[in-house]
């Protein structure tokens, strides 16, 4: 028998592919995109730029980024049928269901942008600059609000704001914003983007590869996390309560949504970014509760079980004092990463190899078929 390598059970520190897009510095606290550091493009680049720099290694001239701008504007509207699809959907339907459901229902009207290949480029732009669409037209359904008129005026971010909200925001909440898609736009092989990676290596189509992306980003132990969040500070209710809550909830072996990360060992430098526009926005808004109870619940984490703060525990008290329901903060981080998930996918198809890992059988080998008649009942 053929001798089988030990068992990484969550393939941890397992190293699959090579990849240029995305590094992290788990013991330093760093992130890289293609090279530079989160921090520096946090404070002086876009959405935009980030998302040209992952798809294309390199960070645009003001050319190149007005064209990329022009084409995420002109790439919003959707298929009517998809409109329609979306206006029939339950109005109680969870936003990141009806998000998998529409990528995978427009590759249906685009199969020519998902195909495998460099040229699916075009499938990441249309990706990216459809996804804020799908929520607002969702969520303008579901809460009654007038149809999404079409602004290709708008960045993503303050286009983000305006499909949810139904209004021009603020350069400081457009900002905020900005900065939150970012922070979230990559981080290598987290487990939305390998398994948007493991559907692109079989040389499915791009879509499919997102699709598989978003059902994965869902979960509570990834995207899923910074709702959970806002359900905590809901319960915490008053800063003066962050302690006694954390208290109960370790002693009954919860876990505390937005700490702990299996690749950073001290804190996610998007955590201390958006720490910080958390604060920025509580006291722009005269509102620092969340922010308050963030920072006791972060002393009382770390006092006890030595654990750091992630992206996702300050993100929702910012979108919260936006203006934004709960339940489409973890939307909002798909369509963020989904420049990131296609940059992969790009990256994959270009020196592609079938992943496909092993397993260790511990089952048996050797039992006697027994026909159907005589089996014990
Ligand atoms: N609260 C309480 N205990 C924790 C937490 C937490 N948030 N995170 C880790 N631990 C404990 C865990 O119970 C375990 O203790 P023990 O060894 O005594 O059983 C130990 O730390 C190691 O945990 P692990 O689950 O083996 O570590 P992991 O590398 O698999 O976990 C994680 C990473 C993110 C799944 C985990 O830290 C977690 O569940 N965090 C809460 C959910 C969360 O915030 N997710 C967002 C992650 S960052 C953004 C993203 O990826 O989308």
């Amino acid at each position: 028998m053929a001798t089988i390598s030990p068992v990484q059970r969550g393939l941890e520190d397992v190293v699959a592919l090579e990849s240029r897009i995305c590094f992290i510095d788990g013991h330093e606290g760093r992130l890289i995109y293609q090279g530079y550091d989160i921090r520096e493009l946090a404070a002086r680049s876009t959405f935009e730029e980030v998302a040209y720099l992952l798809w294309y290694g390199r960070l645009p001239t003001a050319t190149q980024l007005a064209e990329l701008r022009a084409r995420f504007g002109a790439l919003r509207p959707l298929p009517p049928p998809v409109v329609d699809l979306i206006r029939r959907m339950p109005t109680d339907a969870t936003p990141m269901d009806v998000l998998r459901t529409t990528v995978s229902a427009l590759a249906l009207f685009e199969p020519e942008e998902g195909k495998p290949g460099a040229s699916s480029i075009g499938g990441a732009q249309r990706l990216t600059a459809a996804l804020p669409t799908i929520l607002g037209v969702f969520h303008r359904h579901r809460t009654g609000m007038p149809d999404l008129a079409p602004r290709p005026d708008l960045s993503q971010a303050a286009y983000l704001l305006y499909a949810l909200l139904d209004r021009d925001p603020t350069e400081l909440d457009a900002r905020a914003v900005d900065v939150a898609l970012i922070l979230h736009a990559d981080h290598e092989l987290n487990a939305s983007t390998f398994a948007a990676r493991v559907t692109a290596s079989t040389l499915s189509d791009l879509y499919s590869a997102v699709t598989s992306a978003v059902g994965t980003l869902k979960g509570p132990l990834h995207g899923g996390a910074n709702e959970r969040v806002m359900e905590m500070l809901d319960e915490i209710g008053t800063p003066d309560r962050a302690e006694a809550v954390v208290h109960q909830k370790l002693a009954q072996h919860e876990r505390i949504m937005g700490f702990g990360h299996r690749v950073y060992k001290v804190e996610d430098p998007r955590a201390t970014i958006l720490r910080e526009w958390s604060r920025r926005i509580g006291e722009e808004r005269g509102n620092t509760a969340y922010f308050e109870m963030l920072r006791k619940v972060e002393e009382v984490v770390h006092r006890e079980k030595g654990l750091y703060p992630n992206v996702d525990l300050y993100s929702g008290s910012i979108y919260s004092l936006l203006g934004i329901p709960h339940d489409l903060f973890t939307p909002i981080f798909a369509a963020s990463r989904v420049s990131g998930w296609t940059a992969h996918v790009l990256e994959e198809y270009q020196d592609l190899r079938l992943i496909r890992p092993t397993a260790k059988y511990v089952g048996p080998t050797d039992l006697a078929y027994v026909p159907i008649q005589d089996r014990p009942g």
